[in-house]
């Protein structure tokens, strides 16, 4: 299946409510790859035609796999950029060239420094413009791109707020490469990059909505279950402004291409039975009913036989008997996934329990990829566990020091100077003094030398030991892994490697745990979540051999990534209000905590608002995990 050729064969009937040629695949890395050996194809066949090949390139995560895979067919394939011309969507107003956030760094970072394309052949928007300038400059960015002979294709990845480049919604169908103000969630989600919301820049220019479907081919990609919702919005909804990316649906040439966590909410695989016949198993069926319920906004056993037949659901009605026996069948399954009990009860029957029974006390480690996670996400459970008597250890599996605003560094080094002079700690005020004059010399944004990162690292351990005394965990049992492909990265562009899966294989074989709780596996590839997960997940498939790893489960919990939906639930672990509130004061010990971080117990009483409205017992909140392995 060609990415960059439209199919001509009819497309199923199973995609007949998406608007857009769509593909889905596994994972994220067989399209970067196929993509970028059809972009390769392309570019070798416009240098046999004596042409350039005209390239639109987007920033960010998204294509990260894909520039990864352009630098090795250039360094491995002999794949030469010489006849390539790029013109790069968007840039931040108001960054230099050299700020490590702007997209000229990032694009020469991720690809340009690796390949040999000719700077003068390398066009991004100049975010250091004057604003009197700024009109000017982006006439002339249009100029120069029809100049080329316009965009050949133009790769794109799509912001939550359904931006395509930077066109935030009240983007029109016809805009042009202008100045615009980001929206707020495009803000917050750029929050980390920045050290704190507060120094996102509010500007940036991009090329307009109308300069991207003058492209000749577009390929959108989006990878990991936060861009689930609004995938669905820009492929199945209508085309409108408030979501930029819904117009590339009148484009004769435009494919999305997508991994299987950003296609999830896409009517093929959120409502199966709607396209398309369905074996109707467990898993289906609590699906299907679920929706249905949701759907009607109508609990679970108070569903009837027209509202499954109007519905789509006839053949799970026949496959049942009736209505009656599907909603007993459904609610069963959901009452089985709530439990006071998440490291099991010893000496209660099983069967109907989402956890074993023994051994009695289990060995379990919470993996945090940065030492906030785990609190934020499942405090309430990680107390539950300990209070029932299981041997818990709380992984941090990376230093988190890049969440750490300067001033706290500052703050810290200044108390250990004073301190050091004070009680002639000659060493010490040097190593203070050190870090205060580092800290000045790189400024705001510059990059933090080794010593100030790990400052940092000892900063956030400190708010984690804090935090986990609130949740009832000692401090012996916190292990800190510094994973090493975090302490080389930078968000967004973290480069893993065997070193941080032989760290993870250290800790399963010393610990040998009967439960490990997890969080990344849905998450955006390139995001530090999903490179934490892997390293766990390859560490685990190493062991393949060690007896523990047959009896050792693994729970998923959600972190920054879309929340569970009741139907994906298999351990639903209700909170009473106090704990929520004791949760609340641990996330408080964190002095980097962000904003979506500090609104987590919001998600679990939505938790236990879903449950409520399906029909169950009235929870104050819920952490919710589902089973991986
Ligand atoms: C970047 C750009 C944006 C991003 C979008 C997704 O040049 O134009 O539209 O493609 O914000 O960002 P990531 O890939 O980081 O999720």
């Amino acid at each position: 299946m060609s990415i960059l050729k439209s199919s001509v064969t009819p497309r199923p009937v199973e995609e007949r409510y998406e608007r857009v040629r769509t593909l889905v695949f596994d994972s994220s890395s067989s399209p970067s790859q196929q993509l970028a050996a059809e972009t390769a194809a392309a570019i070798r066949k416009a240098d046999e035609e004596g042409r350039k090949m005209v390239l639109g390139l987007a920033t960010g995560s998204t294509p990260v796999p894909f520039y990864r895979e352009l630098i090795r067919l250039h360094q491995e394939e002999g794949l030469s950029f010489k006849n390539v011309v790029t013109f790069n969507l968007d840039e931040y107003f108001g960054l230099n060239r050299d700020h490590p956030e702007s997209y000229y760094r990032f694009m020469h970072d991720q690809l340009f420094d690796h390949i040999d394309i000719p700077e003068d052949q390398v066009h991004i928007p100049d975010g250091t413009v004057a604003v009197e300038d700024s009109f000017a400059a982006c006439q002339a960015y249009e100029t120069m791109i029809d100049e080329a002979g316009g965009l050949d294709l133009q790769i794109l990845g799509i912001g939550r707020t359904g931006h395509i480049g930077f066109n935030e919604p009240g983007s029109t169908r016809d805009s042009q490469t202008r100045m615009i103000s980001l929206d707020r969630v495009t803000r917050r989600d750029a929050a980390s990059d920045f050290l704190g919301e507060e120094n996102v820049p509010r500007f940036a220019i991009t090329m307009g909505v109308g300069t991207i479907m003058k492209a000749k081919r577009v390929v959108l990609m989006a990878w990991g279950e936060n861009k689930a919702e609004i995938v669905r919005q820009a492929v199945e909804g209508d085309v409108t402004d408030s979501i930029s990316a819904s117009f590339l649906q009148e484009h004769e040439k435009a494919t999305f291409i997508l991994d299987q966590s950003a296609a999830s909410q896409l009517t093929r695989y959120r409502c199966p039975w709607l396209v398309r016949s369905v074996e109707w198993d467990t898993k289906s069926t609590r699906q299907a009913v679920v929706w249905l319920s949701q759907e009607l906004e109508k609990p679970v056993l108070k569903l009837v036989d027209e509202d499954y037949n109007e519905h789509g659901m006839s053949e799970l009605l026949t496959k049942h008997g009736n209505a009656y026996e599907a909603n007993i069948d459904v609610f069963n399954q959901l009452q089985h996934t709530i439990t006071g009990w998440p490291g099991g009860k010893f000496g209660a029957d099983d069967t109907d329990r989402p956890e074993r029974e023994k051994p009695e006390s289990k060995k379990v480690l919470v993996l945090s990829p940065e030492p906030q996670d785990a609190i934020v996400s499942m405090g309430g459970t990680l107390e539950r566990l300990i209070e029932q008597g299981h041997d818990v250890t709380l992984v941090c599996q990376t230093s988190g020091n890049l969440r750490v605003a300067d001033a706290e560094a500052r703050t810290f080094a200044g108390v250990l100077s004073e301190m050091a002079e004070a009680s002639d700690w000659g060493d010490q005020k040097a190593y203070a003094d050190q870090i205060l004059s580092q800290l000045e010399e790189k400024g705001d944004f510059g990059i933090d030398p080794k010593n100030v990162r790990w400052l940092k690292g000892l900063i956030l351990r400190g708010e984690l030991r804090d935090a986990a005394r609130a949740c009832k965990l000692e401090e012996k049992q916190i292990r800190f892994l510094d994973l090493p492909f975090y302490e080389e990265g930078r968000y967004r562009r973290f480069s893993p490697t065997e070193a941080d899966v032989t760290a993870m294989s250290e800790i399963l074989e010393q610990f040998q745990p009967h439960q490990i709780f997890a969080t990344g596996h849905v998450a955006d590839p390139s995001s530090l979540q999903a490179h934490c997960y892997t390293s766990l997940a390859q560490a685990f498939e190493k062991a393949a051999k060690s007896k523990w790893r047959d009896d050792c489960w693994i729970w998923g919990y959600r972190g920054k990534e879309k929340a569970l939906e009741p139907f994906e639930i298999d351990m639903a672990v209700p909170m009473s209000p106090g704990q929520l509130e004791r949760k609340k004061a641990a996330i408080h010990k964190f002095q980097s905590i962000r904003q979506d971080e500090i609104e987590a117990p919001k998600s679990n009483r939505q938790n236990a608002r879903n449950y409520d409205s399906l029909g169950m017992a009235e929870y104050e909140a819920i952490e919710a995990f589902q089973r991986l392995g």
